[in-house]
């Protein structure tokens, strides 16, 4: 199948490396000519493991292209549009500015029979829109909105092996050509018996934000029981593992901590709620501003504990921070909890070393003013306290003999609840982890 993908973010530069894995011909299209320009090279502009090996051997199979030249969609058959709908400035709507004009600049390319594929997280309606702005052009194109659910850090296993599909499409007969074509396109994860959902435009936009905003909830919820617990000696782990147990809750995302960031769960669940307010039912889900609320006090909990715990004022102190992005195997800081803590930390006059193995460079360019190591023994050389944020295998698997022999003073303040408590305290230093006695 000869597929465009419109928009070389991350959605895209995965969505179109992983379609050219799974055999078709691919020209993956972004207006960010540098983008473009490391993209034919196999070089991912972001960290994401297993991209720059599916990325080279596309490419050298001659199935995947790229341009900065929207005119070069013309001829595929599938258009997917994988283009960023990132939270309005100074609002908690989305917005479709990208989504709008990839629209626009795709229709003149557009001939009969083409399918475009939305797959950006857009407000519940907008496909409905952009459908009749496709069937009002005349060109005999459709659109079906089909969301993505992938992680970052398993972004190519989730896009060749996802754990569901969702097709929204039109009634009647566009409907049944988007649903053939889609099943073309997704044959090899059919045969292998992936669920599939078809519904209409509106349910496939919904499942997306619905299935972000239960997710953000379920952290949310352990957090909050996080947040009893430290008043009550309780411990929010064992309480975790406990409810954990009955399937009809699961274990995952009881992760107490720092909380959730990135750049979906936080935008998507503000952005539904902005939505629902526009469409006169913001009552419905106004319970997602108190996720969010209960988020946000996860990061000041782990500042204040930190500022609490140390044997010196927070101005004279040294403070190690573990970890940016806003979770392991991502070098992506976008609402990073992590990179929130060390902004806040240093805003209090802390001397702030921050260490991480991806994230550096993106926090740097978003945050000049701290200071940033690439080696652990100097981000926790003479530190007063040790605040880990992000767990990284090699953060988890930090040895406290040895970083006690390195650090000033023995605090570690344990943002993930990654660390044995017994084992750092019999190493000589004071534990303290979230929602912990
Ligand atoms: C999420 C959804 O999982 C994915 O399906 C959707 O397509 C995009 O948004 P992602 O943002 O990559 O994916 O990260 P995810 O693994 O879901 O983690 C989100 C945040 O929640 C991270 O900051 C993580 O550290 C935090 N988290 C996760 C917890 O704090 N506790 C947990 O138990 C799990």
């Amino acid at each position: 199948m000869k597929i465009s993908v419109i928009g070389c973010g991350y959605l895209g530069a995965v969505h179109a490396s992983a379609m050219a894995e799974l055999g078709h011909d691919v020209i993956g299209i972004d207006v960010d000519a540098n983008k473009i320009a490391l993209l034919a090279e196999g070089r991912p502009p972001f960290f994401e493991p297993g991209l720059p090996e599916v990325l080279t051997s596309a490419r050298d199979s001659g199935r995947l292209r790229f341009s900065t030249d929207i005119a070069d969609a013309a001829g595929a058959q599938v258009h997917f549009v994988a283009v960023g709908t990132p939270q309005k400035p100074g609002s908690y709507s989305a917005d479709l500015t990208y989504v709008d004009a990839a629209i626009e600049g795709l229709l003149p390319y557009l001939s009969e029979g083409d399918l475009v594929v939305g797959k950006s997280t857009v407000p519940v309606g907008t496909a409905a829109r952009l459908s009749d702005l496709i069937v009002a052009s005349g060109r005999g194109a459709t659109l079906a909105w089909n969301p993505e659910f992938l992680r970052e850090g398993f972004a190519v296993q989730d896009t060749i092996s996802p754990d569901r599909l969702v097709y929204g499409v039109a009634p009647g007969a566009p409907g049944e050509h988007a649903v053939a074509l889609l099943n073309e396109i997704y044959v090899a994860a059919l045969a292998a018996d992936t669920p599939l959902v078809i519904t209409d435009f509106a349910t496939a936009e919904l499942v997306k934000v619905a299935a972000n905003a239960f997710l953000a909830t379920k952290i949310s919820f352990i957090n909050a029981m996080a947040e009893i617990a430290e008043v009550t000696g309780a411990d929010v782990t064992q309480l975790a593992d406990a409810i954990g147990y009955d399937a009809r809750i699961g274990r995952r995302f009881l992760g107490a901590g720092v909380g959730f960031g990135g750049g979906c769960l936080p935008k998507d669940i503000r952005a539904f709620t902005a939505r629902a307010e526009e469409l006169g039912r913001g009552e419905s889900v106004a319970f997602l501003k108190e996720m969010d609320a209960i988020n946000l006090r996860r990061r000041q909990r782990v500042v204040d504990l930190t500022v609490a715990s140390l044997p010196i004022p927070v101005h004279q102190a040294k403070v190690a921070v573990l970890g940016l992005s806003f979770k392991p195997h991502s070098d992506d800081v976008r609402d990073s909890p992590a990179l929130d803590v060390a902004v806040q930390l240093r805003g209090l006059g802390a001397e702030v070393v921050a260490i991480d193995p991806q994230a550096i460079e993106n926090a740097r360019a978003r945050h000049p003013q701290l200071t940033y190591s690439e080696s652990l023994e100097e981000t926790l050389r003479g530190a007063d306290a040790v605040v880990h944020v992000t767990e990284w295998p090699e953060y988890r698997e930090l040895d406290p003999v040895w970083a006690g022999a390195l650090v000033r003073n023995r605090l570690v303040i344990d943002g993930r609840n990654s660390y044995d408590s017994t084992v750092w305290r019999a190493a000589g230093w004071e534990y303290k982890g979230m929602g912990k006695p």
